[in-house]
Order: C-alpha cells, then sequence, then structure tokens
C-alpha cells in the first residue's frame, strides 16, 4: 500500500461461456414461437446455457489475470457481481476465491443486470483504498431462474460471465461514474425465492432506454466528453431495440457499440463483460479511448461508467 494512488484502469479480460447452445429454432420446436418473432423483437439468434455461476466466474477470472500478467497471489480484492448465487449463503466469491488460489477477501455485489458496472465502481473505490489490483467479476446463470416453457422470458434469458482485473495507475483512466435505483419499480422484474424471473417486458423496455439515456449523460458529463468523443459504448445485452433506442438518442451509432447478445442472450451481469471482452479481442478499443458502460436491470437498477483504455 505504497506509491502515489490516483487511479486505475483495466489491465486484463476474460471472457467464460458454457458449452449448450439453445437456438431460436431449439425453441420453435417445442414453444409457440418463431426465429423470426425473436430475431426481430430481441435480436438474440442463441444463447449458451449450463455451468454453475462460480464455475464460470473461475473460467473468466482465469483468463482475466493471465492477461493482465498477473498471478492469484497479485490480486488484492475480489467483487464478484451476480443475481444468481449458486448458494444463499455463502457468497459465490467466496467459492470462486478459493478455487482461484486468492487469498484476498471477497464478496458478491447484487444489482441485477446493472451489477457488473457497480462492482467495476466499487473496485475503483477499492483501488483508491489502497489495493493495488481489483478482480471484478460479473457471472450469471439466468437459466436457472427461467421458466423454460415461458416463451415471453426462455428465449430471453441466458448464461456467461466476463472479469476484469482493474490496477493501480498514477494517471486515472476511470473517469466517471452514475448509480441509481428506482426502487418504486421492483414489481416490474423480480424473481421470488425458489420462483421464476417475472417481467412486464413493455415496461421494463421503456424505462430502460430512459434510464441509460439519462445515466450515459450523466457519466460522459461528469467525464467532460460528449458522445462524439466516445469510441465504444458497451451497453447491458438485453434486446438490440433497446440498445438502438438508447444510441440514437444519444447519438451513438451503432458502428461504435460492442453487441454480443445475438450470440449470448441476456446473461444479466455476465453481459457487459463479455461484450467488452469480444470487442477488445477484436483489437475494437485502442490505447486513449473511451469507453462508455451503460447498464440497466431489474430494482430497478442503472449504472454508468466512463474509462479510458490503457496501453
Ligand atoms: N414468441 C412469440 N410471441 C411472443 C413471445 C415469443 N417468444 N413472447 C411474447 N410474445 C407475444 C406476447 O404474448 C404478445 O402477444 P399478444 O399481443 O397476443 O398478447 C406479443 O408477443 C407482443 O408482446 P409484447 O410484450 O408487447 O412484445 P414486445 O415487442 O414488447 O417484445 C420483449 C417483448 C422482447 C420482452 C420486450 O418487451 C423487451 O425486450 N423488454 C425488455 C426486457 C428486458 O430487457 N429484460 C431484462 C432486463 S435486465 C434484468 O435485470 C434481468
Amino acid at each position: 500500500m505504497t506509491g502515489i494512488m490516483l487511479g486505475s484502469k483495466i489491465t486484463g479480460w476474460g471472457a467464460a461461456l458454457p458449452g449448450t447452445v439453445i437456438t431460436n429454432e431449439d425453441f420453435e420446436k417445442r414453444l409457440d414461437t418463431s426465429d423470426a418473432w425473436i430475431t426481430e423483437r430481441t435480436g438474440i439468434k442463441e444463447r449458451r446455457v449450463g455451468g454453475t455461476t462460480a464455475s464460470l466466474s473461475i473460467e473468466a477470472a482465469q483468463k482475466a489475470i493471465a492477461a493482465a500478467g498477473l498471478t492469484p497471489a497479485d490480486i488484492g480484492m475480489l467483487v464478484l457481481s451476480t443475481t444468481t448465487p449458486d448458494q444463499t449463503v455463502p457468497a459465490t466469491s467466496a467459492t470462486v476465491q478459493a478455487e482461484l488460489g486468492l487469498t484476498c477477501g471477497a464478496f458478491d455485489v447484487n444489482a441485477a443486470c446493472a451489477g457488473f458496472v457497480y462492482a467495476l465502481v466499487v473496485g475503483h473505490s477499492m483501488i483508491l483504498s489502497g489495493v493495488e489490483h481489483v478482480l471484478v467479476i460479473g457471472a450469471d446463470t439466468l437459466s436457472r431462474i427461467t421458466d423454460m416453457e415461458d416463451r415471453s422470458t426462455a428465449v430471453l434469458f441466458a448464461d456467461g460471465a466476463g472479469a476484469v482485473v482493474l490496477s493501480r495507475t498514477e494517471e486515472n483512466n476511470f473517469l466517471s461514474w452514475d448509480l441509481g435505483v428506482d426502487g418504486t419499480l421492483v414489481p416490474i422484474l423480480y424473481c421470488d425465492h425458489g420462483g421464476y424471473l417475472r417481467m412486464e417486458g413493455r415496461e421494463v423496455f421503456k424505462r430502460a432506454v430512459l434510464a441509460m439515456v439519462s445515466s450515459a449523460q450523466a457519466a460522459l458529463e461528469r467525464a467532460g466528453i460528449t458522445t462524439d468523443d466516445v469510441a465504444l459504448v458497451v451497453p447491458h445485452q438485453a434486446n438490440i431495440r433497446i440498445i438502438e433506442a438508447a444510441n440514437n438518442r444519444l447519438g451513438i451509432p451503432m458502428e461504435r457499440t460492442a453487441i454480443v447478445l445475438d450470440k449470448t442472450g441476456n446473461t444479466s451481469s455476465g453481459s457487459i463483460p463479455l461484450a467488452l471482452a469480444a470487442a477488445a479481442d477484436m483489437g475494437r478499443i485502442h490505447p486513449g479511448d473511451y469507453v462508455l458502460f451503460c447498464g440497466f436491470g431489474a430494482g430497478m437498477t442503472w449504472a454508468s461508467a466512463v474509462v479510458r483504455w490503457g496501453a
């Protein structure tokens, strides 16, 4: 805990998806739905299911730690965002901490699909508190709380995880954040213990667009930049139409947007780090680029952050 503590940057990333693919055609065979309906209304073509929140977390985290050029001993804190912990007690981060061979503290964060950005902001705060490297994971296994006989939710939700390592730097690359929740909207999207996800789709859609736009604008303003400066938006991967509507209002073209939902469906906490990892692996982000993260989810929560991509 020495040295100048000015800020943090993302130094490694990794992704994990389970092996079982469910295509829209698979749903066509057993539900009253069609590939055309799902594609047109959501943009989703296929999704992955299987594994546990811990197993997916571990795989994504191992890749992120290796990509950062670190070992588990270097990690000073683990923040795991999930809305589908493997057990009620303990936190899934405890299992992940042990399996990864970490020796640091670990805890879960639950802010539904905005959770990864919440966890990222918490991770950045830990760096400002003196931790050198924080492992931030977003992981969910929504298939376990989705009624696979209900066409209105079965086609949307799936499983996946992504992870990043945040490291202390002398130049701050974590420029701004905006976190919020409107708890009066709990009834439009929830899952009771032992139950399935229940959702008022149209209401969630409408609120999601409003939340994404106002939260992104707040984060951009605090960072002192405009949408023209943003090289890449990494939005929550729920529905391509939500992303298009928010982008339209923000004035951000889809070419500057990370999309994986056609292949992953909505993986909640996994969605933003999965999209980030895919974009970074494809070389779509360059040193100095401004990246805008923007999530929303049950609660309703919202979360945005602006980072400058490090060298
Ligand atoms: N196949 C065919 N028809 C369907 C399907 C399906 N898979 N699902 C619903 N329908 C039907 C409905 O029953 C309805 O039929 P009706 O008119 O006879 O009643 C019709 O399609 C239209 O339904 P809407 O709900 O109005 O359709 P909409 O265009 O709004 O699309 C959708 C539905 C895709 C769910 C959309 O509202 C949406 O994406 N909402 C946001 C969902 C979301 O982002 N949730 C995650 C939030 S993040 C988190 O925290 C988990």
